[in-house]
């Protein structure tokens, strides 16, 4: 499989309030971001906690992005920065499993920034692209069918 050919798994949890309107605004405005990016809308990315993201990589995830909300501007004053915290939690316990701690990032973003949302999410999907699959999901497949 050629790196161009890969098409990485990649879960993108986004703010309904910005990340998820900059997405829309993104697909509405013709602006292209991977196909292959599954979106899961959250009304905070304060919601998120290490058990999401971390069973978003066991069950396949090749990348995590995380799209909250310009830090000060969280609808609920500080999930994003809790999300932030999160994120760099499972970056270094994703560096103690040997996995590269590029595959989870946060990024912020207002709604009416569609342009930037296709930007980062493309340039995301690059670099998880060029890290390749992490392995996890193949382990995964194999733990269940020798389960059976
Ligand atoms: Fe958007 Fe909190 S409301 S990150």
């Amino acid at each position: 499989m050629s790196e161009t050919s890969y098409e990485p798994n990649i879960v993108a949890f986004c703010c309904m309030h910005c990340a998820y309107a900059a997405a829309d605004l993104a697909g509405s405005s013709r602006l292209q971001y991977p196909p292959f990016m599954k979106i899961i809308a959250l009304p905070c990315t304060g919601r998120t906690d290490l058990g999401h993201l971390l069973r978003a990589f066991e069950d396949g995830a090749d990348g995590v992005l995380v799209a909250g909300c310009l830090e000060g501007r969280c609808h609920y004053q500080v999930g994003n920065l809790y999300a932030k915290q999160r994120v760099n939690r499972i970056a270094d316990l994703l560096k103690q499993i040997g996995l590269a701690p590029e595959r989870v990032r946060m990024i912020n973003i207002s709604a009416g920034m569609g342009a930037k949302f296709a930007e980062l999410a493309n340039e995301f999907a690059r670099d998880i692209q060029a890290l390749g699959p992490t392995g996890l999901r193949k382990a995964a497949a194999g733990d269940a069918a020798n389960a059976a």
